[in-house]
This record gives C-alpha cells, structure tokens and sequence, in this order.
C-alpha cells in the first residue's frame, strides 16, 4: 500500500519497546541475493525471542515478489516483525499478540567499487547489548557508536567494536583480515551471523584452495585437479597468476 496509508500503532512494542526483529536483503536487477538465508536468519531471530514466526520463508518469497514488482528500482528490502500491539505499554509478555509485518523497498547508492579509495577506522568499546545474533531492531549501541562519528567529525569513517580485548565487529557490518595470505573473521558466537559474511567466506573458501607444481622447465604449472576432485574452482587460480607474474620478473636478472 502506499506508505502514507500506513498505520501501525504507537502501542506496536516494536515502536515502545524496540521488541522486533529486522532483515535487510539486498536486490540486484529486481532479485533478491541469498534470501533464504536472510529469512531463515530472521526466523531463527524471532524463535531466539519467542515470537511465532507469521511466515514461512515461502510466504515471505511471495510477499517480497510482489512488492518488488510494484517497486523496479528497488536495490533493497526491508522486512521488521514485531511482538504486536497490545493496546498498553508494558513489558511483561504479552499472552494474546499478534505480530505486525512491515516490508518495504528501499533504494541506495552503492558506494564501493574497485577504485574506492579505503575508509578509515575508529576504536571503540562496543557498548551493544550482550545477545548480538540477534538482528534485534533495539539498536542503540549501534546507533551511539555513528554518532560518535559524527561527533568526533569523521561521520563517513567506520567504527570497530572492541569486546574483551578483542575487534569483534562493526557497528552495521562484519569484518574480515587478511594477514600472510591467511583471511581472519571473528567467530559468530556472539556477533551477527551475516549473510554477506557467508558468502565472502564460501567465495574465499573456493578462491582459496590452489594447487601448483614447479621445476625449473616448466615453471610454475597449475594443478586444477586430484584423482578427479576439483581443487577450488579447478581453474588456475589468482596466487598462482600473481607468482607467475613475479615471477617472470626474476628471468634474466641472474648475470
Ligand atoms: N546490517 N553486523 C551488524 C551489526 C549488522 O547490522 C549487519 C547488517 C551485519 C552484516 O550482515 P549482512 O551481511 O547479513 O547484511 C553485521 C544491516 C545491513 C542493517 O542494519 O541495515
């Protein structure tokens, strides 16, 4: 419906209490990238706070479908579900609450393509709440470490989070090291289990694994196969290219 239709409650608990859960999927040409996992990601978040989920991910397909097609430049979806309205604000659970659904298109402009020039980072303590798998709309500590951003006048710049000693997180998104050819990400026992996280780590996995042999005649030979396995992505993968590239730089520089 249009949005200046919309009508939820100021007794929603999502709106008093921030009792709900939220998904962000993104939208390439009108498709939704990795949406079963993102609503299976939501459903685990409403079990994880007792609310019965009010879709399957099947139904949830259907509905974001649909509201894709009314909207053809959607590059996102938003889905929030609440805990309900109860007519009162109390915290207590509430027996007898239905959930409120909220899906929305949205569209941004993405920032980051292979000649961004890098964003700095900022330290912080993460002052978030202690269940952060849980992509609970109660985002106050996500919000405080921006706005010390702003304050601290570099609002475009990124915030790591530090828990006992250790970068756990980002304020909206996970982090990922690489260090001696070896990629590090924080264990998701206690941050948010992102999808974008998955999938980088399956691409890395793939890209990961290369195999070559080397001799003085032939060089370096990529090996893209064992006893029928393929290994990575049984093509010649891009640390052998890169090897390669160096080295050529050693011929001829022997005298
Ligand atoms: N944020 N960690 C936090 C705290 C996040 O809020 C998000 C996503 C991520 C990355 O998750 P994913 O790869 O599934 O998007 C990690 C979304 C985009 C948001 O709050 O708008």
């Amino acid at each position: 419906m249009p949005i200046d239709q919309v009508a939820i409650s100021p007794f929603d608990r999502g709106f008093l209490l921030g009792d709900s859960i939220y998904e962000v999927i993104p939208v390439y040409k009108g498709k939704m990238l990795a949406h079963n996992q993102h609503f299976q990601r939501l459903i685990n978040g409403l079990h994880a706070i007792g609310i019965e989920p009010p879709y399957t991910p099947s139904q949830l397909a259907d509905i974001c479908v649909a509201v894709l097609l009314e909207d053809e430049a959607a590059q996102l979806i938003y889905i929030q579900v609440t805990r309900g309205n109860e007519q009162i604000r109390k915290h207590r659970f509430p027996i007898d609450c239905a959930p409120t659904v909220l899906i929305f298109p949205m569209s941004f402009t993405p920032s980051i393509n292979e000649n961004h020039p890098g964003c700095a980072a900022h330290l912080q303590d993460d002052i978030r709440w202690q269940r952060c798998t849980i992509k609970a709309t109660s985002l106050m500590g996500n919000v405080l470490a921006y706005q010390q951003l702003y304050i601290d006048g570099v609002p475009n710049d990124e915030a790591l989070l530090i828990r006992d000693g250790h970068v756990v997180e980002a304020p909206s998104s996970n982090l990922f090291m690489a260090k001696d050819g070896i990629i590090f990400t924080p264990p998701i026992d206690n941050i948010l289990p992102g999808i974008t996280r998955a999938l980088v780590i399956d691409i890395a996995l793939g890209l990961g694994l290369e195999v070559w042999v080397t001799n003085s005649l032939e060089e370096l030979k990529p090996v893209i196969s064992i006893d029928g396995q393929a290994v990575g992505q049984a093509i010649p993968g891009k640390i052998w290219r890169q090897l390669l590239k160096s080295f050529q730089a050693l011929k001829g520089c022997e005298a």
